[in-house]
């Protein structure tokens, strides 16, 4: 029977708990799950798309059946030459909605074959985001629980050079 492959798409800037769950989770469900970075360093993430690939590589190293790749691009043409079937997007809340629900519209529209597959995160990640996570972290809260510790230790280690070089 022919492999289904989704594709979970998105900038991972960083990973946190949240994508962690979806990522997990929607491993028991495809033979193969592909994590695909947004190369999108004109829009200065605070980490390159190269760090955001390692540090999701090592997180998921234990899961044979995930890899983790970089686009840019239409997603759906990524989607395609990697023989995938399914966009695989998290909706946190109501807020959420309208945008996905446009990019997955659009998305059909562009590549008719290919599905988009919402999942809602765990619980307790409700209210976690990359942005939110980034903000708590420089104004110096505490982030146990939310992201993975090794996260944790790039975002210090980035903290750093900052500091260093202001
Ligand atoms: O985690 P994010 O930042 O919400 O992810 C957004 C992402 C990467 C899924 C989205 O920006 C995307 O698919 N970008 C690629 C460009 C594209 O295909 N646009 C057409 C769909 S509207």
């Amino acid at each position: 029977m022919k492999k289904r492959i989704a594709v979970y798409p998105g900038s991972f800037d960083p990973l946190h708990n949240g994508h962690q769950d979806l990522i997990e989770r929607s491993l028991q469900i495809f033979d193969e799950v592909i994590v695909a970075v947004l190369r999108n360093e004109e829009k200065e993430p605070l980490f390159s798309s190269e760090e955001r690939v390692e540090m999701i590589q090592e997180q998921m190293e234990p899961f044979s059946n995930c890899r983790v790749d970089r686009f840019s691009g239409l997603l759906v043409d990524f989607v395609d030459s990697v023989g995938a079937c399914c966009v695989v997007r998290g909706l946190r809340a109501v807020s959420d909605f309208e945008y996905e629900f446009q990019m997955a519209l659009m998305n059909k529209r562009l590549n008719p074959r290919i599905e988009t597959f919402f999942m809602a995160p765990k619980e307790d990640f409700t209210y976690v985001s990359s942005r939110t996570v980034k903000e708590v972290f420089f104004l110096g809260g505490n982030l146990e629980g939310l992201v993975p510790s090794r996260v944790l230790d790039r975002l210090e280690r980035r903290k750093a050079q900052e500091l260093a070089r202001a």
